[in-house]
């Protein structure tokens, strides 16, 4: 509570025009209360030695009570963002202690990954990033998800016939897979600037809408077209509109991109056989 005092006096000096006021407080209950943009940063980091099902468990912890805490506070509209890693899992974690909200309403974030494709994307190719389009990337925010380029489009032209498929499938996707670690070792620390940036973005498009533009949400997987488990927070392809998210659908899924959709499915089912008793 000490150190938020401190993220106040940030945020006040920042002289915001849209801050009214600010509550700080370390019941959840509080923290919810009517709560129409959710945006759960804070996770617990692995460390030293730590098994991946270890970090699922204390996480879980978290998330199931934040989860029940949205469930009795939030608006019924609220639309919640998971950031902390293992992002997909928490959000759904979050999402299965929410019996009274609708799933929709819960999202894990995809857009750092997004985003660092079209920037490789647009380094590759001599371009810039908002002239790449139709970019996917589907799974798990981790080491599995899948970047996949077969609908992207770079200056209009589509990316799969500028680029060689040496370089997609052995630079291009384990650079996206494994960018955040390259950053920890860089840095020292995990992404701060760019994760906070697609935060900011995920929910910009959530709220004001994508203009038609395809973006990459962690989203429950109920109901959607790629033969997907349907009990999962899953990246998916999407497009955003008067304040929802929408499936594309209709892509057409080739080998590749079924085995590498199939390896980070696989992954998220055995994370969620992992916190089954939290859920
Ligand atoms: C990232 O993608 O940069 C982070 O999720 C990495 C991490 O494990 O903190």
């Amino acid at each position: 509570m000490g150190a938020l005092e401190g993220v106040v006096m940030e945020l006040n000096d920042c002289a915001f025009p849209l801050v009214d006021s600010i509550i700080t407080t370390d019941d959840p209950n509080v923290a919810f209360k009517d709560t129409d943009y959710a945006l759960l940063v804070g996770s617990k980091p692995r460390g030293p030695g730590m098994e991946r099902a270890d970090l699922l468990k204390d996480n879980g912890a978290i998330f199931t009570i934040q989860g029940k805490a949205l469930n009795d506070n939030a608006s019924r509209d609220v639309k919640v963002l998971v950031v902390g890693n293992p992002a997909n899992t928490n959000a759904f974690i979050a999402m299965k202690n929410a019996p009274d909200l609708n799933p929709k309403n819960f999202t894990s974030m995809m857009r750092l990954d997004h985003n660092r494709s079209l920037s490789q994307i647009a380094d590759k190719t001599g371009s810039h990033s908002t002239r790449v389009k139709q970019m996917v990337v589907w799974g798990n925010h981790s080491a599995t998800q899948y970047p996949d380029i077969s609908f992207a489009t770079v200056d209009g032209k589509p990316v799969k016939e500028v680029v060689d498929n040496d370089w997609y499938v052995n630079d291009f996707i384990p650079t996206v897979q494994q960018r955040g670690a390259a950053i920890i070792k860089a840095r020292g620390a995990s992404s701060a600037a760019s994760a906070a940036s697609a935060a900011i973005d995920h929910m910009r498009s959530w709220a004001l809408g994508s203009d038609g533009g395809w973006v990459s949400m962690g989203v429950f997987s109920k109901g959607n077209s790629y033969g997907i488990d349907e009990d999962l927070m899953f990246a998916l392809p999407v497009t955003c509109e008067n304040g929802e998210w929408k499936e594309i659908t209709g892509l057409e899924i080739n080998d590749f991109s079924r085995e590498m959709i199939s390896k980070t499915e696989q992954e998220l089912i055995s994370e969620r056989e992992a916190v089954a008793g939290l859920l």
